[in-house]
């Protein structure tokens, strides 16, 4: 009981305190150690602890290839990697060990172009779980003998790394300090970290906010409030009457996925639960026909999964064949196919994705699918035509073909600092991203019922959003 109190008081103490901070008007801030209050130095460390962290996340640890962390979390441009700091850094010396071709070009290129790094993008290798295969458009199995794939990703900012985990854009790491061996492993090619100098280097990731209101939150969290019962911190912001009006088409189209305190967490489980689709054999989804109805797809329960597939790795698919224009376009991502299999022995296959597309004109770069004898369309888990993945996301994590494509929700708080957007940077702004979301993205998740607009230049797709709601959106969430 007497502790149950405490951590009330305290939680007042907090909720004054952090909305003292939260009435900030939102400038850009370079990042900067932020003590830790006492109440929460024993879970984050101390501040030294974290100014000590900060030191071995600017400066090469020993016996690596002369790369820190600072390197592509560049600690001025918000602890991302901005295609400009990769020009910047070429044009005054390509001998910079960001420039490794470990995973800043394809090792096996004959010449090094870095035209993927100069789009922010980072080579990452992963193994493939021991249930699936790569395969070709044969169906015939074609995986690596390293059981390896690559894939080209964006870097995340490491602010409110708090609470934004799991960590990754596929969560495949749960915690800081083995987050930050695997990265010391993979981009700097360095050996085993003593364990402290790893809590060192988390403890600093945890100090740094995107605001005030950011670490309000995560203060709250990490004394274990329950997220429901933290007050909505940027209900507090000072927003003129456009950035207000931004505010409620984020409740309407965003909230539903990205939430509100911490601005990552899904809050609608009906959308969440209509993106997990029971699958064919081929890959295409099950509908279920009723008289006189549309077809509706037929979803699986995945309550345990916080991953998405919203449509991302399609656009970039789409991107790749000319359909749309997209930040990421110039640069050759990878065709992958994958087949599923019941268990590692990989005897029974489960599915093969993506589906062999079957469209509506029998040209195969047709985008509209055919429909099959009950009028449903034959589609797999992207809803459209598509013969290669660049990526499968959370798929490759977990195995699991209902995951595929899906990504970790990211948080949007001081996303206006981290341009250019989504997993493998098909966006350079915000506006590009809210179109996307409202032409291609919002119309697709039947369980939003957003209603359509009409297309905002002659030929465009119907819209969800108006172009005042657009831009009263993006002044919103520049203030995030
Ligand atoms: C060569 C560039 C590079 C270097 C060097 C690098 N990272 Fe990263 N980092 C990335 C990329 C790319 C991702 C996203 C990859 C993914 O999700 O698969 C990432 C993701 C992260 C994330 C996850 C953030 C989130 O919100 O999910 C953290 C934390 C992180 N890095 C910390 C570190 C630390 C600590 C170091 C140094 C020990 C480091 N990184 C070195 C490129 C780099
Ligand atoms: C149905 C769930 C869902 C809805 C609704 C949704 N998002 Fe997202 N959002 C995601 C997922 C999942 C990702 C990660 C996708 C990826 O990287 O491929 C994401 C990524 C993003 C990113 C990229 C962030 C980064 O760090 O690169 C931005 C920006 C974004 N969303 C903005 C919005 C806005 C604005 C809205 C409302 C118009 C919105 N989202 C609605 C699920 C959703």
């Amino acid at each position: 009981m007497a502790g149950h109190r405490f951590i009330a008081r305290t939680v007042g103490a907090f909720v004054l305190a952090g909305f003292v901070g939260c009435t900030e008007t939102g400038a850009s801030s370079p990042v900067e150690v932020v003590p830790e209050p006492a109440t929460s130095q024993a879970a984050l460390g101390s501040p030294g602890q974290a100014v000590a962290g900060k030191q071995h996340f600017q400066q090469a640890l020993p016996g690596t290839n002369g790369r820190s962390c600072a390197t592509c979390h560049v600690l001025s441009d918000n602890t991302a990697l901005t295609p400009e700091h990769v020009e910047a850094v070429w044009a005054r010396n390509p001998g910079d060990p960001l420039f490794n071709r470990i995973d800043a070009d394809d090792p096996a290129a004959p010449t090094p172009t870095y035209a993927h790094l100069k789009k922010g993008l980072v080579r990452v290798v992963l193994p493939l779980p021991p249930n699936m295969d790569v395969i070709d458009v044969q169906g015939n199995v074609i995986t690596a003998p390293d059981r390896k794939i690559s894939v080209w990703r964006g870097v995340p900012s490491i602010a409110d790394t708090g609470f934004s985990g799991p960590f990754q854009v596929d969560g495949r790491e749960t915690s800081l300090t083995t987050q930050a061996q695997s990265a010391v492993t993979n981009h700097s090619e360095g050996g085993t970290v003593a364990a402290p100098v790893l809590q060192r280097i988390a403890a600093f990731e945890r100090s740094v906010y995107s605001s005030p209101r950011a670490r309000f939150v995560s203060d709250l969290l990490e004394l274990g409030v329950p997220l429901s019962d933290i007050p909505d911190p940027d209900a507090l912001l000072v927003l003129d009457a456009s950035e207000r009006r931004g505010r409620d088409v984020y409740a309407l189209a965003c909230e539903a996925c990205h939430g509100n305190r911490t601005r990552n967490r899904i809050v609608r489980r009906d959308v969440h639960d209509s993106l997990f689709f029971a699958l064919k054999p081929n890959g295409n989804i099950q509908y279920t026909v009723a008289p006189g109805q549309r077809p509706t797809p037929v979803n699986v329960p995945r309550p345990d999964s916080e991953f998405l597939n919203i449509g991302f790795g399609l656009m970039t698919y789409l991107g790749q064949r000319g359909v749309v224009p997209l930040f990421n376009d110039s640069v050759d991502f990878p065709h992958y196919r994958f087949r599923f299999y019941t268990d590692g022995t990989r005897q029974h296959a489960v599915t093969d994705l993506p589906p062999i597309p079957v469209t509506a004109s029998g040209h195969p770069d047709d985008i509209n699918p055919a429909l099959d004898e009950n009028g449903a369309p034959i589609v797999g888990p992207s809803l459209a035509a598509q013969w290669y993945s660049t990526d499968p996301g959370r798929a490759l994590i977990s195995g699991d073909p209902t995951e595929f494509e899906a990504f970790d929700v990211p948080s949007l708080r001081g996303i206006a600092r981290s341009a250019p957007y989504f997993h493998d940077n098909s966006h350079a702004t915000l506006a590009d991203s809210v179109d996307t979301y409202s032409r291609f993205i919002l119309p697709g998740i039947v369980a939003m019922d957003l209603p359509l607009n009409p297309p905002e230049f002659p030929g465009g797709p119907p819209e969800v959003l108006t172009p005042t709601q657009k831009q009263d959106l993006v002044r919103f969430l520049q203030r995030l």
